[in-house]
């Protein structure tokens, strides 16, 4: 069943756990709630935000040619499904999709915009499983057996991953396929640092509020008196490892009080709140390939930004 209580979700912990530790560290889904969500979505219509326009210009441009190989009647499965804007040009694409599956941690906003999704398709059984994807699933009693499983996981959301927890990503998605599936996946190619960096530090500040709504978040649900805006939101690029690192940085000496406790910070302290790794085509078809996957076929823009893989269960379809 759909929950929406802040408590739900483990976020009292996870600020809790995060804020205690060494370096200081809270996991990105928490900057998901519906400010977040909302601000996010202004985030995918940046100029600076490539990802989100070059990957629906891919969906659209190949949304035939995806069709054509994974064949009619398949069952959609999306993690992360946010507006679900990218997964309506793909079902539309799609030859009669018979269910669609969209997988959300934002309980409010998945019932939403699932019921919006069934209005535009009204042959199709939408059943939305409010879940955290990176836990071990199963898939609805009402969708499992049928046609083959298209799972679909756009955004780059890959990359906020450490490649070991894409790789078992990976692993448990194919288990998930399984007999017969694929993984439609979005991810963010490496390229020019500046490119990368502009797109995690918009100009008009939209990004560095999404971070600090981590803390607003906070101050809102769990009666938290951080001040935001003594946090600067750094977006560094770390060529070693291909990702770009997103740190909220306080810039005075502060400190706010969370569930009971005081958490203290000196200027210059940072809470470390997401890495987006980037990849080449090859890294990535390496990485799909240790999971048990079999690259079938990826598509590219002309600038090179961003890569849509399709991937194949090798016994399957
Ligand atoms: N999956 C998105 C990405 O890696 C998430 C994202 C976009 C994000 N901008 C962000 C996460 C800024 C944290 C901070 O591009």
């Amino acid at each position: 069943m759909p929950q929406s209580r802040p408590a739900a979700d483990g976020f009292a912990e996870a600020m809790v756990a995060g804020l205690s530790g060494q370096p200081r560290a809270v996991p990105c889904r928490y900057l998901y709630d519906s400010e977040g969500l909302a601000l996010f979505e202004r985030i995918t219509e940046l100029d600076e935000y490539y990802l989100s326009r070059t990957e629906t210009a891919l969906l659209a441009a190949h949304g035939g040619d995806i069709a054509a190989r994974v064949g009619t009647g398949c069952r959609v499965v999306e993690f992360g499904a946010g507006s679900m804007a990218k997964s309506r040009l793909l079902l539309a694409a799609l030859e009669r999709p018979s269910t669609y599956v969209p997988i959300d941690i934002a309980a409010d906003a998945l019932t939403l915009a699932a019921r919006r999704v069934s209005r535009v398709f009204p042959g199709l059984t939408v059943t939305p499983l409010a879940a955290d994807f990176l836990r071990p699933l199963t898939l609805p009693p009402e969708v499992a057996g049928g046609g083959p499983v298209l799972e679909f996981f756009p955004g780059s959301t890959i990359g906020n991953l450490a490649p070991i927890e894409a790789r078992d990503f990976l692993r448990r998605a194919a288990r998930l396929a399984a007999p017969a599936g694929w993984l439609l996946v979005g991810v963010d190619l490496a390229k020019d640092p500046r490119v990368i960096e502009a797109a995690y530090d918009d100009v008009q500040g939209i990004t560095a509020a999404f971070v600090r709504n981590l803390l607003a978040r906070a101050n809102r649900d769990l009666s938290a008196d951080f001040d935001p805006e003594s946090f600067d939101h750094i977006a560094r690029w770390n060529a070693r490892e291909s990702r770009i690192e997103i740190h909220l940085v306080a810039n005075c000496r502060q400190s706010a009080s969370l569930a009971g406790r005081r958490f203290r910070f000196r200027r210059g302290d940072t809470i470390h709140v997401e890495d987006c790794y980037k990849y080449s085509v090859e890294q990535f078809r390496w990485l799909a390939r240790a999971a048990g996957w079999q690259p079938e076929a990826v598509w590219i823009d002309p600038a090179r930004l961003f890569s849509l893989h399709l991937l194949a269960l090798p016994g399957g379809a």
